[in-house]
């Protein structure tokens, strides 16, 4: 089966090694990204959102599937182009992948479908109403209502310090976007759990978590994420009802969709917060998440293309997953995420990685006479999976020399020293 890819980066990278593992891959890309061409029968390096050049290119190949990644090019409807030519397609369209571009469409949805899970919360589009509602809630997370790469989301009390800044913010996002999104600040332990759907069902992957920000001990500014782990079933600090909850959520988010005859097809990605008082959504991404996509799909014991093709045919099979753990670092750029330098050659020893059993998923990377250069985001993951944490916290970490380049990383993602303070910050949350 011909299969096609849209999008580049590390997640992509590992969604083209899953696919190319049983059918032939064909790609499409901005940028030419070697890790994915090299997995690929063919390429086209061009802008994914000209309709014309890569529904024809498309046709031309005879691909009999296509799975469009990121959130950008789902938010300009290429899953569509695609789709519109009558082949099938496991990613969501223009208008499903709205749970994720217009997070006021999410919470509209939750709070008139009763979802549970959802904070309080208010759309608003005056400083009047921000005012109001914000003197209501004390804490709050101020939100943009539609992408902006992981980096517009502002908390009081950590990026937001007086009632003044808050509504500075508010204001300024009233004036870019004519709305902002005001939810009360919660508290707890963030988790991703993503899953296969098929516009009625879902198949859930394992619960993985995200290190949002830059430096050891969560400290400094956000990015993109620099790195993941999962332990199998559940995360060490949930149990298996915050598991069912947030699975509940999903499932009910689904059914709702389809009801109101915008059935999701695709990755349903749930962020969740645990709080004290359980399980609540922090938001909905109609894709894989990067780094999580790594953490789960390294796990896959079902074949990656299969299980597309049944999304896309809307009859989900039975998905597996090994239990073992996973650790996931990302190597981003020198003065990532503020000012990351760009332009810089890496080179990455094959088989010294090889030999260490980790992988290297190649990030923000483009190539250029066959050396691989930086750009300002993220460089490439390394990615282990064992029996225990700790083995593939280890390999990784012995593995991060076998990069050169002037590359950083977080030290602490998956270290027993972390995991048992996100322990105790669940514990005493409950308390
Ligand atoms: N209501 C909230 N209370 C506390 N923190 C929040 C809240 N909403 C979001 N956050 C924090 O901000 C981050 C980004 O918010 P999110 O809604 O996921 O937006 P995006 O990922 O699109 O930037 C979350 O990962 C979480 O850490
Ligand atoms: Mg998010």
């Amino acid at each position: 089966m011909k299969v096609l890819l849209v999008g580049s980066g590390a997640r992509e990278h590992i969604i083209a090694e899953q696919l190319s593992k049983s059918s032939e891959l064909y790609s499409i890309m901005p940028k030419k990204h070697p890790g994915i061409a090299s997995l690929s029968e063919e390429t086209l390096v061009h802008d994914p959102t000209d309709s014309a050049v890569v529904g024809q290119w498309a046709k031309e190949k005879g691909v009999a599937l296509v799975f469009v990644s990121p959130d950008g090019l789902l938010e300009k409807g290429v899953t569509d182009t695609f789709s519109d030519l009558g082949i099938p397609v496991a990613s969501p369209s223009k208008s499903a992948a709205r749970i994720e571009w217009d997070k006021s469409y999410a919470r509209n949805l939750m709070k008139a479908k009763e979802i549970p899970g959802c904070p309080r919360l208010k759309v608003v589009s005056s400083l009047e109403e921000a005012r109001e509602f914000v003197s209501e809630l004390g804490e709050v997370a101020v939100k943009p209502i539609g992408l902006t790469g992981g980096k517009g989301v502002k908390i009081s009390g950590e990026h937001l310090n007086s009632e003044e800044e808050i509504l500075g913010y508010c204001s300024k996002l009233i004036e870019q976007d004519g709305s902002v999104l005001i939810e009360e600040r919660l508290e707890g332990e963030e988790f991703t759990l993503q899953a296969f759907c098929d516009g009625n069902g879902l198949a859930l992957m394992p619960p993985v978590q995200d290190h949002k920000r830059a430096f050891e001990g969560d400290e400094g500014p956000n990015t993109g994420g620099m790195g993941s782990y999962s332990t199998g079933k559940l995360l060490p600090f949930m149990e298996q009802k915050d598991l069912d909850d947030a699975k509940g959520i999903m499932q009910r988010t689904l059914m709702e969709m389809k009801n109101e005859g915008n059935p999701f097809t695709g990755i349903l990605y749930g962020q969740f917060m645990l709080t004290r008082d359980g399980v609540k959504v922090i938001e909905f991404n109609a894709r894989f998440g990067d780094p999580e996509a790594m953490n789960v799909l390294i796990l896959l014991g079902t074949e990656l293309s299969e299980v597309f093709l049944s999304m896309a045919n809307g009859k989900l099979c039975p998905v597996s997953f090994s239990n073992e753990c996973t650790v996931v670092k990302y190597l981003v750029p020198e003065g990532y995420p503020l000012e990351g330098k760009a332009d810089q050659p890496v080179t990455v020893d094959e088989e010294g990685l090889w030999n260490k059993g980790v992988k290297l998923y190649l990030g923000s990377v483009y190539e250029k006479e066959g050396v691989t250069y930086t750009t300002t985001s993220r460089t490439a993951a390394l990615v282990s999976k064992a029996e225990t944490r700790q083995e593939a916290e280890n390999a990784v970490e012995s593995a991060i020399s076998l990069v050169s380049g002037p590359l950083w990383h977080r030290k602490d993602i998956g270290t027993d020293e972390l995991i048992s303070r996100r322990m105790e910050h669940a514990r005493r949350l409950k308390q």
